[in-house]
């Protein structure tokens, strides 16, 4: 039984290989293995260097042109909001054995030492963010693609004003633990097909849901968040995008099985389609991803016997695959993970960061980051 299992899995190397290149071979080969992976090889597998010239092929084929004719092709034969609940909805108990225990952020944290626990990684990324959305009782605040709350509750700490803080999601699943966890106001909303009402939020944040928006998608969308938020107010976006138009060879096999249907747009395409729409970039910085996915695997793997009860054994395998190939796709810098404020570029005022008027920035005004340079 086992060894017919392994050979169908043998025999879809070759055509996957030509078709769609050795990175998302080698991705289905291992993660379709109907045994438990060995978390330590599955992690040597993906992440570890091979012979240059290995190495070319696994990076670089297909060419370019075909990997964006797959990334075109693939979300038309894919129905982008269900795929977007399959992942999210598979279950919140398999979440929380991995996620940090405080917020349950499913995105990068920020690591200042690598010794740090992510749980504390996750509340340096809170407060960072706190500091760029700088949320006021009163104000009427928007998380769009909340997850599990983490982001609102950092906020509600803060603000203590539950009645003005919103957020949207596509999963059942992560609505009702806000809504059994916190009682916070979540709707299951599209982001792209909201219709928001014009100059009507304060302040509109996205951490790790715009990846979700598909290329053709993300003006229209900047467009409608442009005019939802007030003069005064200003939009955070949190995002990882990839370092070239054409996707990366190794992030093919995430597209097609992991976050199906997922286009990412490059940091310029970002930059440019926010200014065109008549916000400015306001704050950007950069981010290592790597320490939070390194942890997140590191704990899944610890919990293997109860991931594999509350998932199965394919679904289990099939993240410990995707965590190693997202962690090697952000070392070998093929995506990239950025953080943006921005404001109208009619706004009355510059936007500043409240840390400059605490005494805790390390940077003055006087010496502001360089622009971004827009391609
Ligand atoms: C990577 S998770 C991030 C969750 C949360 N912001 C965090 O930091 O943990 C992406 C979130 O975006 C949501 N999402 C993705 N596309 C969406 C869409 N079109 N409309 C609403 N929510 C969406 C998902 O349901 C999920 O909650």
């Amino acid at each position: 039984m086992q060894a017919l299992a392994t050979f169908k899995r043998l025999v879809l190397v070759v055509p996957e290989t030509l078709l769609c290149g050795p990175s998302y071979a080698q991705f289905f080969f291992w993660s379709r293995n109907t045994k438990v992976l060995d978390a330590t090889a599955t992690w040597e597998q993906f992440t570890e260097t091979q012979s240059s010239y290995l190495e070319w092929f696994f990076r670089h084929y297909p060419p370019a042109p075909i990997r964006q004719l797959w990334a075109t092709l693939y979300p038309k034969f894919r129905d982008r909001v269900k795929g977007i609940s399959t992942h999210y909805d598979v279950s919140n108990e398999f979440y929380k054995l991995f996620l940090d225990q405080d917020y349950l952020f499913y995105t990068c944290a920020d690591f200042l030492d690598e010794h740090d626990r992510l749980e504390l990684a996750q509340k340096y990324k809170a407060d960072f963010m706190l500091n760029l959305i700088n949320p006021q009782p009163g104000e009427r605040i928007l998380d769009l693609g909340c997850g599990w709350g983490s982001m609102l509750k950092r906020i509600y700490q803060q603000t203590g004003d539950r009645a003005n803080l919103w957020g949207y999601t596509l999963s059942t699943e992560q609505k009702r633990f806000i809504d059994e966890t916190y009682g916070f106001n979540v709707k299951l909303n599209d982001v792209v097909t909201t219709n928001y009402e014009p100059e009507s939020w304060d302040k509109i944040y996205s951490i790790g849901c715009l990846e979700h928006v598909p290329k053709a998608q993300l003006r229209p969308l900047a467009e409608k968040l442009a005019k939802a938020i007030k003069p005064t107010g200003h939009l955070v976006h949190h995002f990882f995008c990839q370092m070239t138009p054409a996707p990366p060879a190794k992030l093919l096999a995430g597209g097609a099985d992991v976050f199906p249907g997922i286009e990412l747009a490059t940091w310029q395409q970002h930059v440019n389609t926010f200014e065109q729409v008549g916000l400015r970039v306001a704050h950007h910085s950069i981010h290592d991803y790597r320490p939070t996915i390194k942890a997140w695997y590191d704990r899944l793997a610890a919990q293997q016997a109860r991931a594999i009860e509350l998932v199965g054994v394919r679904t289990y395998n099939r993240y410990l695959c995707y965590l190693a190939e997202a962690w090697r796709l952000f070392n070998d810098r093929d995506l990239l993970l950025m953080r943006f404020v921005l404001t109208r570029q009619d706004a009355p005022a510059a936007w500043q960061s409240p840390l400059y008027h605490s005494g805790q920035g390390t940077q003055s005004l006087d010496s502001p980051q360089p622009a971004l340079q827009t391609v």
